[in-house]
């Protein structure tokens, strides 16, 4: 069908048809059916009630196929200009399939794999008439009292980096052609989110400029570079400024340095919240200052509804940022080809593989994504062994985290299923053992979400506890699964105590009475502390919220059919009051000698050692790996022609594997001071049995450039230490180059 023209089109538009676009709203102000329905949310939401909903530019987390079909079909037969709407809704890391959480897929530093399980998801939403999903969150976090860390790639700025392209590279397709079986992507949330003081949700972000283009911008500009779509707005102040009401971030930094034309869409009611922020005195305020920073759809509010046609009639807003807004959302219509076909994916489902083939596509991934933490050999287990399978998450399906609300929890494998392959009846018990909670009110759900205690039962402690321990007395070994609430991680839930919840400590200590081995599979949706258990165990392993088959992989690794290979992608404390605590920290004048050295006018605390339980990049497996012998082809090079560093590593084992070989760089001497080491690059490199290889990495000026205090982004003269290693903590393998 011809390419519909656009300004034509906006020209016939009124200003009431304009200003609908850039609204959005949820299910059910176009529940098909009673226009009744629509009048009820609208008087709630605020909306005049002669707002005409069929002048409406998008609709929010409509929640099937189905649905999405009748809103678009009654939507089309009563608007006047046939302007489709477009379908957005959150699916972050799943659709019906879910993929382990993005903290755990950041683990695996398999980019490809994720890029495809991001394919995989497109495909499937593709087939259910979506367009737009809200992902990929690419919030940096330090701080995992911020229970959003679930959704994001963790800490480090490289691996943000590669994770969003490769995020976007999935949902969009090549080349950002969203072509058929792909879905427009939209970054989240611009900007800097994942920074709040305190670590508590929504709360105030303050940092230096510096900071926000060395660390938090990297991964929103690599999604941008690879075509992202859409930009949503955080609730969050940058600094004292609201991010949706912010000039400087959206139209200097994302529009200009950026480069972004696309559609801007603040995150739910964000733009109301401007008032309680207190930068405006009123909505009327708040629709002008949003739409001068160039938002373009405010998400489920009625301040662009209730305002913008008064802001233009008095003259407070020129009617060219309303059009330009406008544009950009019936542009994105028009790249989606909604126009020429508004069921797109609906007519013609995209042929979708398989439930086999996305299992083996979502397994290639889950498998790296579990991170094994400890293990004095007890793994993997000897199947002639007794074992007695305990914890509240041992029969729990549907583990998806809390941003997969499409999940389909039966096509999910709880880890009871997946280990009964392994094991005959007589060789596997299983007992609860423990609540995960015995209060979930603190979640802080509405009474109108139902009854908290139909939603999450609490069994008798005492007998859960007196059932475990009867189950465990008769076995060799006892493998815990164990954890958070699926809704104590996710939006909403910081914490000031990571540790596990006290019913489950307390059954691990009973436990641990009977002298057996022990083995914990924890599953939570950010690093928890873990000081207090640790030692009760033989081993662990760190598995997230693993998704639709992620207990597959994870009973595949307890047996040793599956080698683990996840590093972390965040640092894990010791001490809650190391927190914020990650590898990439900068220097100290007075740095410590060594962790237990206790010489006092050092940068230490007097409590607790520096040094986090488990660091970033740290990950076992049943290999043996050593990675030794680093060198570069040359040790002073110019701007145009950087080294290529290379080391040698070697499997001491009859066990096949996979190690993440990992590149740091430490600046030596700069014009600011450059923090103790930071990733550049890193391989997946697979080893057979007692084999030995030379693995390579060809630097790039990209790597030694920093923003300096006056924002100037460049690489300066000087040495810098180059590691090759399999963690942050261990740089000794290192050589030292000079940039001329
Ligand atoms: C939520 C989240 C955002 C999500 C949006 C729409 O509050 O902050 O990540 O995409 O609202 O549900």
């Amino acid at each position: 069908m011809e390419k519909i023209n656009l300004q034509s089109l906006l020209k016939q538009m009124s200003i009431e048809e304009k200003v609908g676009q850039l609204v959005q709203l949820p299910t059910e102000f176009f529940k098909a059916g009673e226009t009744t329905e629509t009048t009820g949310p609208l008087e709630k939401l605020g909306l005049s009630k002669d707002y005409n909903v069929f002048n409406t530019g998008s609709a929010l987390n409509v929640t099937n196929a189905k649905l999405i079909k009748e809103i678009q079909s009654n939507f089309l037969a009563n608007s006047k200009h046939k302007i489709p709407l477009l379908f957005m809704a959150d699916i972050i890391y799943g659709n019906k399939t879910v993929m382990p959480i993005p903290l755990a897929q950041s683990c695996s530093f398999d980019f490809e794999a994720i890029k495809d399980c991001a394919s995989l998801i497109a495909a499937e939403s593709y087939n259910d008439g979506y367009h737009v999903t809200f992902s990929p969150m690419l919030d940096i976090v330090r701080d995992p009292r911020w229970g959003r860390v679930m959704e994001s790639f963790g800490e480090d700025v490289y691996v943000g980096k590669q994770f969003a392209k490769a995020m976007i590279q999935g949902f969009q397709g090549e080349n950002s052609k969203l072509s058929s079986g792909h879905l427009a992507a939209c970054l989240k949330h611009f900007a800097c989110y994942g920074a709040p003081l305190a670590g508590r949700d929504y709360g105030a972000v303050d940092l230096s400029l510096q900071q926000f283009y060395e660390v938090h911008l990297p991964a929103y500009k690599a999604a941008l570079d690879n075509g992202c779509k859409m930009v949503m707005t955080s609730f969050n102040t940058i600094n004292g400024v609201p991010a949706t009401g912010n000039k400087w971030l959206n139209r200097k930094v994302l529009r200009k340095e950026l480069n972004f034309d696309g559609v801007l869409i603040t995150d739910y009611a964000a733009i109301k919240e401007l008032v309680v922020h207190g930068v405006v005195a009123d909505e009327y305020e708040a629709a002008k200052l949003a739409m001068e920073c160039g938002v373009d759809i405010d998400m489920k509010t009625a301040v662009f509804a209730n305002n913008i046609e008064k802001l233009i009639a008095n003259e407070d807003l020129n009617i060219d940022l309303l059009d330009e807004a406008v544009l950009r959302v019936l542009r994105l219509k028009e790249e989606l080809g909604l126009f020429s076909n508004p069921y797109r994916g609906l007519e013609k489902p995209v042929s979708e593989q398989s439930v086999e083939d996305k299992k083996e596509t979502v397994l290639n991934l889950a498998r790296k994504t579990s991170v094994l933490l400890k293990n004095n050999g007890i793994l993997p287990l000897d199947t002639k062994k007794k074992i007695a399978l305990i914890g509240p998450h041992a029969e729990l399906k549907g583990q998806f985290g809390m941003w997969a609300f499409l999940g389909e929890r039966e096509l999910s494998v709880d880890l009871k299923s997946a280990l009964e392959k392994y094991f005959t009846a007589d060789k596997l018990s299983y007992a609860e053992g423990s609540n995960i909670l015995l209060d979930y009110s603190n979640l802080g759900f509405s009474t109108n979400a139902g009854d908290i205690s139909k939603l999450f039962p609490v069994k008798n402690q005492e007998d859960l506890e007196k059932e475990a321990l009867a189950v465990a007395q008769n076995s060799d070994i006892i493998v815990l699964a164990i954890g958070e609430s699926m809704m104590e991680s996710g939006e909403a839930a910081s914490k000031t105590d990571l540790r596990l919840s006290q019913p489950q400590r307390n059954l691990i200590k009973k436990l641990a009475k009977l002298n057996k081995p022990m083995v914990a599979l924890i599953y939570a949706g950010r690093p928890l502390l873990l000081s207090d258990i640790e030692e009760y165990f033989a081993a662990i392993l760190y598995t997230w919220f693993p998704g639709t088959y992620g207990n597959i992989a994870n009973a595949e690794i307890l047996v040793g059919e599956c080698n683990p290979s996840g590093k972390l992608s965040m640092t894990f404390p010791k001490n809650m009051g190391q927190i914020p605590i990650h590898y990439a920290t900068y220097r100290s004048g007075r740095p410590i000698i060594a962790d237990d050295v206790a010489y006092r006018f050092t940068s230490r605390y007097l409590d607790c050692s520096n040094a986090p339980l488990y660091p970033f990049g740290y990950g076992l497996n049943y290999s043996n790996f050593e990675i030794t012998n680093i060198k570069s082809n040359k040790y002073e090079f110019t701007k145009d022609s950087l080294p290529i560093i290379s080391a040698t590593i070697t499997n001491n084992s009859d066990i096949e594997g996979c190690e993440v070989v990992q590149l740091y760089i430490k600046d030596d001497v700069a014009s600011i001071s450059r923090p103790i080491s930071e990733l550049k690059a890193t391989q997946r490199v697979q080893m057979a049995a007692w084999q030995s290889k030379t693995v390579e990495f060809k630097l790039e000026i990209e790597d030694l450039k920093f923003y300096n205090n006056e924002l100037d982004y460049n690489s300066e003269p000087g040495t810098f230490t180059v590691s090759i290693s399999n963690c942050s903590n261990d740089l000794e393998n290192h050589v030292i180059i000079k940039l001329l």
